[in-house]
């Protein structure tokens, strides 16, 4: 549709419908829900069915056939020819469920994250789906945050390769394009540095850091050409995000240009009041408007207040005219004025929903993520006595992480199906199902439902927290109570060990709930439950060799129980091809790659913990010296580093050279070992001396390379004055004259490096 034609709707549309179109709800309300039925946060707006039928978009449904229906019914109502926007969560997959985000970042292989996001969206897409809430470009440095899984770990460049191929994959050159939907990228911004890693918490950092560490990955998402940006819970400087001025119109619309839709998270707006920045709901509309938030999500604000902020002239027509005039843009570009259907097919959805192909992208991706922690000589597996295989990840398809959209996890091939298939009846197993649901340490315990509003409960306030049964402070118990309280396990540990007699080697697939990943899933012990501490230590203690899968989705405290494990594979939650691509390693037939994107702590005392820190005024340089930056009772570096991940066979990266002008350095990079593999050559560079403080080390390129066993390749990286800049004390983006330290190497730690001056 024309520009002019878009504007001419604008024109006829009335402020309700304006304010409507500002609003997104869940269908249920558009559909079944007469306002009296409105429950929870939504209840005190008293929409209007008039209001409802109005609503611009909707979250948290799908499926090609209901989808066009209510676009049918919707605009069969419907005073003005706009259709509906349907957006929904599919955060690392529709039906086939790839890797979690914080997994596919450890590729470190964006086209192959791209390809998987382009399945998605064709999965989504023939589902009827226009825009999903993904990519997470949040920068995560604090694994107790349960979103941690929706990240790409804790360095700005990787985040935003991650970012920008995600959306390059959703959208391609346009989302409105058959088998396309848009990108939206969140949650804008530093959302992923909430104090204590306690969700929603409160959010605090230099303006310097802000712009050098958390704004680039969203960045790099708009400048992917990502349709529309989503708002953060948190405040940054003070003030809530959703109505951040600075952030939104400033930095995000004039600095970076974008010219798409900004929307808030749930409730979001609303929750300006708690937030203590708006005293009422005009307020918090006013304030919304203001910093150019166009739609917002679940609390009913606009339609609450617009018009009385209009007569009052607190806000201006054109203000409201913007926004709306963004959306109708959106829907324009998505094509939807001409076939409000978009790609909804029922016979597509059928067919491309968790195919074949997919599956094996899937299965590609999630062998590429699972980072080989340890490998004591028992990787891959080439025993041919019984092999056992034990703990909660067993045998479930429960390995997909929160956000997994339609993912089943009944039809989910599980570990003991990949395994039994390869070993037959070697396969020994114990401590699987039984193990989870009598000690309640189970993977496939499911997470109180809620009880509010249809797609997901979100407390307003603390009245709604007790509702919720959530015990107040000074009830809970402390972590060290609570892991003496879970029952032992003696006896299923006796069973096991007898079960496995004739076992030299023992698998164990460990780790979290799913759960206890993603939104409001905070923790503070990051231990592996008592019990299945205690069955590793006993197969270790019985003189098994015990290979230890580990399935999370955050960097686990594995410390203790580290020296108990012969062999550690961090699987992650792997999705629906996750227990074939475990098979793969654990067989050999694929050999290891991934690479940390996160830091592992060596307790949880020591987060935040990450590789690219300052250097603090007291570096530990000589360990005898008592006061330096550092503890008495542990290290300051990592259990393993970022960018850390062992493979079966060994490489070596040396003779690093840096040319004349100092535009390129390369290094030789051979495969030491005796099978071919693929390691992952990591550039860092570090500004030795600058106006402010700079970091030690920052990743500035990547490169995934194949090698077959005793081939050596020349490895190059081009420098830019790109790479060199940050952002000075006058926020602008530049580089400044100076030594630099050039460093290349296989991780974050073990690097070569060359100091050099470059000059303008
Ligand atoms: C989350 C967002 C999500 C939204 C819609 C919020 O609670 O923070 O990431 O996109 O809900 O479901």
């Amino acid at each position: 549709m024309e520009k002019n034609k878009l504007l001419e709707l604008v024109s006829e549309m009335s402020l309700e419908e304006k304010a409507m179109q500002m609003t997104q709800l869940v269908p249920d309300m558009l559909y079944h829900l007469a306002p009296a039925n409105l429950t929870g946060p939504l209840r005190q707006w008293h929409f209007t069915h008039g209001q409802l039928r109005c609503a611009g978009s909707v979250l948290g449904k799908s499926g090609a056939a209901y989808l066009k229906k209510l676009q049918d019914d919707y605009l069969k109502d419907a005073r003005l020819p706009i259709p509906l926007l349907f957006m929904a969560d599919v955060i690392h997959g529709y039906e086939t469920i790839l890797p979690i985000p914080l997994a596919q970042s450890c590729t470190f292989d964006p086209e192959l994250v791209e390809e998987n996001a382009a399945a998605v969206a064709r999965e989504a897409a023939a589902a009827g789906l226009h825009v999903t809430f993904s990519p997470m470009a949040d920068l995560v440095r604090d694994p107790r945050w349960g979103r941690v899984m929706e990240a790409c770990g804790e360095d700005p460049w990787l985040n935003g390769q991650m970012a920008a191929a995600t959306v390059r994959g959703y959208q391609g050159n346009d989302p409105g394009k058959k088998g396309k939907i848009a990108a939206c990228v969140k949650h804008f911004a530093a959302y992923g540095q909430p104090e204590g890693g306690r969700d929603y918490n409160t959010v605090d950092m230099s303006r310097g850091v802000l712009r050098d560490f958390y704004l680039p990955a969203y960045r790099e998402a708009v400048r992917a050409g990502a349709a529309m940006v989503m708002t953060s819970f948190n405040t940054v400087e003070r003030v809530p995000a959703t109505c951040n001025r600075w952030l939104l119109d400033g930095i995000l619309r004039k600095e970076w240009g974008f010219q798409g839709v900004v929307i808030s998270d749930y409730t979001a707006a609303e929750e300006l009041m708690n937030h203590s920045v708006a005293a009422d709901v005009p307020e918090a509309g006013e304030k919304c408007i203001h910093a150019g938030l166009d739609i917002e999500m679940m609390s009913g604000i606009y339609a609450a207040s617009l018009a009385e902020l209009l007569e009052q002239g607190r806000i201006s027509e054109q203000e409201i005219d913007m926004c709306v005039m963004r959306i109708l843009e959106l829907k324009n570009r998505l094509g939807l004025f001409e076939n409000p259907w978009k790609d909804a097919d029922e016979e597509l959805e059928k067919r491309l929903c968790g195919c074949k192909e997919h599956l094996e992208l899937a299965r590609k991706l999630a062998r590429e993520s699972m980072v080989l922690l340890k490998n004591d000589n028992v990787l891959p597996l080439s025993t041919d006595t019984p092999i056992g295989l034990a703990g909660p990840f067993s045998n479930t398809g429960g390995i997909f992480g929160e956000w997994s959209y339609l993912g089943n996890r009944e039809k989910t091939r599980t570990l003991q199906e990949a395994l039994t298939e390869e070993y037959g009846t070697r396969l020994v197993t114990a401590m699987t199902d039984t193990f989870c649901r009598e000690n309640s340490d189970s993977a496939l315990e499911t997470p109180p439902e809620p009880e509010e509003f249809p797609e997901k409960s979100k407390p307003a306030d603390a009245e709604a927290l007790s509702d919720r049964k959530i015990l107040p402070c000074g009830e809970s118990h402390s972590v060290e109570e609570t892991r003496l309280r879970k029952p032992d396990v003696p006896d299923f540990v006796e069973e096991a060990l007898n079960r496995f007699r004739h076992c030299g080697l023992c698998i164990v697939a460990a780790g979290e709930p799913e759960w206890e990943t993603g939104e409001a899933a905070s923790k503070t012990d990051l231990r592996l439950s008592p019990n299945q501490e205690k069955l590793i230590r006993a197969l270790h203690n019985a003189g098994k060799k015990v290979v230890l899968l580990l399935f999370s989705g955050r960097p686990l405290d594995i410390a203790p129980i580290l020296d108990a494990a012969d062999a550690v594979l961090q699987v992650w939650f792997p999705g629906s091809a996750g227990a074939d691509a475990v098979t793969d390693i654990l067989t050999g037939k694929y050999n290891p790659s991934g690479r940390l994107s996160m830091s592992f702590p060596r307790n949880t005392g020591q987060i935040p913990v990450y590789y690219n820190c300052y250097n603090t005024g007291r570096p530990v340089l000589d360990p005898e010296n008592r006061f330096t930056s550092h503890y008495l009772d542990c290290p300051n570096s990592p259990l393993f580093p970022f960018g850390y991940g062992l493979s079966y066979t060994t490489f070596s990266c040396r003779n690093l050279k840096v040319s004349e002008d100092h535009s390129t350095a390369s290094v030789l990079v051979e495969n030491t070992g005796n099978r071919s593999g693929e390691t992952v050559v990591q550039l860092y560079l570090r500004d030795v001396s600058a106006s402010v403080v700079r970091p030690l080390k920052e990743l500035k390129g990547f490169r995934r390379i194949a090698l077959e066993a005793g081939d050596a390749v020349e490895v190059s990286f081009r420098i830019t004055a790109d790479m060199l800049s940050f952002y000075n004390e006058a926020e602008q983006w530049d580089w400044e004259p100076g030594e630099f330290d050039i460093m290349i190497g296989l991780d974050s730690e073990h690097v070569e490096c060359q100091r050099v001056w470059f000059q303008p």
